[in-house]
């Protein structure tokens, strides 16, 4: 495993970060470049890291293979992950969420639906932030549910989120349920603990229930500090249903395993009751890697998040230096960039990065309204494919 001294992030590269192979990386059948290949491009789409498997992770899957141990998994007295995932909060954050209270999921899209349905019926208001992670609208949206943005407003030097224009509309509109990302995507923001606080009062005093997606937590750059929403005092902790899963910090996202942590009795008893198989059960794969992952993958992401940090710099320098026009902050948390290229005048420019600079990015228009001139980028790949990335981008939108 690559240990803290023998990771250079510099010139010279970083090995197992900085080692990938286009034509390796074509063959995976994963989303991200499956898609991108098909349309004769290099993606910087999809939350998906293109860095190799940490080595605990893989070696804890080949001794599953090795064991053929691809049989039922006993889960009756639910996953190990319970206790895993308390220990992880603990140890990171100091807050002690009760190992009994969590529950396994395929992935944080069926956990958000199932507390949905749990929670609210068709017709009623759901609160989240705007822009958000697509899935999350449309879910709301499919699901009957009345979509009350918390929109995120650039202050110039950052995003922060727009408490002025949130609280009038939801003491008018009463929302039920308040959807949370932090870290958020695709802005890149970390809560302080101060917008959170503020948030949680607002919760409170509309009586609305916080789901809060912390997916992204463990990719956060210095110095900044993930805050578990639920961490915040007992009375909030009873109204926060917290989503989460090994796999943005450790890419393991085909694994389709995800932990959730109810922190409302109700809610949890609510979920019990539903018929035993009704949302299926989580892998063994996904388990062992997951718990691989918490246990014996912090040196790993410790070089990822060096990684990360040069990346962000590199992403934030180029645009900088090649399209001033566009709008866009230093992510403090994620590997991904949101650009506004609306003072660039340009109509469609998904297409005009993926005609002319043969790069497949993310377009602001599934994120909410008004976001139809930005563009999302993933900059999780090594230092030669980002400055590929960089130059096709950058090169499509200025000529
Ligand atoms: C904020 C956020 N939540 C949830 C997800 C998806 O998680 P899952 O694959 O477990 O559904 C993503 C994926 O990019 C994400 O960025």
């Amino acid at each position: 495993m690559a240990s803290d001294e023998n990771v250079s992030v510099g010139g010279t590269g970083v090995a197992g970060f900085d080692d990938l192979d286009v034509d390796v990386l074509s063959a995976r059948c994963g989303a991200k470049w499956a898609r991108a290949v098909a349309e004769g491009l290099i993606p910087a789409w999809v939350a998906d890291m293109d860095f190799p498997v940490a080595p605990p992770i893989a070696e804890a899957l080949h001794r599953l293979i090795d064991r053929s141990d691809l049989g039922y998994p006993d889960w009756s007295h639910g996953t190990p992950l319970r206790e895993e995932f308390a220990h992880r909060m603990r140890e990171r954050y100091g807050w002690e969420p009760d190992p009994g209270a969590v529950r396994e999921q395929t992935d944080l899209i069926q956990a958000f639906q199932i507390v949905l349905r749990l929670s609210v019926t068709r017709g009623d208001a759901v609160a989240i932030q705007t822009p958000n992670y697509p899935p999350f609208l449309a879910s709301v949206r499919r699901m009957g549910l009345q979509q009350i943005d918390f929109p995120f407003v650039d202050r110039g030097d950052g995003w922060v989120p727009d408490f002025e224009a949130f609280e009038p509309v939801v003491a008018r509109r009463r929302p039920r349920v308040l959807v949370l990302v932090n870290p958020h995507n695709p802005t890149g923001r970390v809560h302080t603990r101060e917008e959170l606080e503020r948030i949680a009062d607002i919760a409170e005093r509309f009586d609305m229930l916080v789901v809060s997606d912390e997916i992204h937590a463990e990719l956060i750059h210095e110095p900044h500090r993930h805050i578990p929403f639920a961490s915040l005092g007992p009375e909030i902790a009873a109204r926060t249903v917290t989503l989460t899963s090994a796999s943005k910090a450790f890419n393991l996202a085909g694994l389709r395993c995800a932990v959730v942590h109810y922190g409302s009795s109700v809610l949890l008893r609510r979920r019990d009751a539903e018929p035993f198989d009704l949302y299926g059960t989580v892998s063994a794969p996904g388990v062992i890697a997951t718990l691989a992952a918490w246990r014996e993958g912090d040196a790993w992401q410790r070089d990822l998040l060096r990684v990360l940090d040069r990346n962000r710099r590199r992403v934030d320098e180029v645009l900088r230096e090649r399209i001033p026009a566009a709008r866009h902050h230093l992510p403090q948390g994620t590997y991904l960039t949101w650009v506004d290229t609306g003072p660039l005048g340009i109509d469609d420019p998904v297409s005009v990065v993926g005609e002319r600079g043969k790069i497949l990015v993310d377009g602001g228009v599934r994120f909410g309204s008004g976001a139809g001139s930005f563009l999302r980028i993933n900059f999780a790949t090594s230092a030669s494919i980002l400055e590929r990335i960089l130059d096709g981008v950058t090169d499509a939108l200025v000529s």
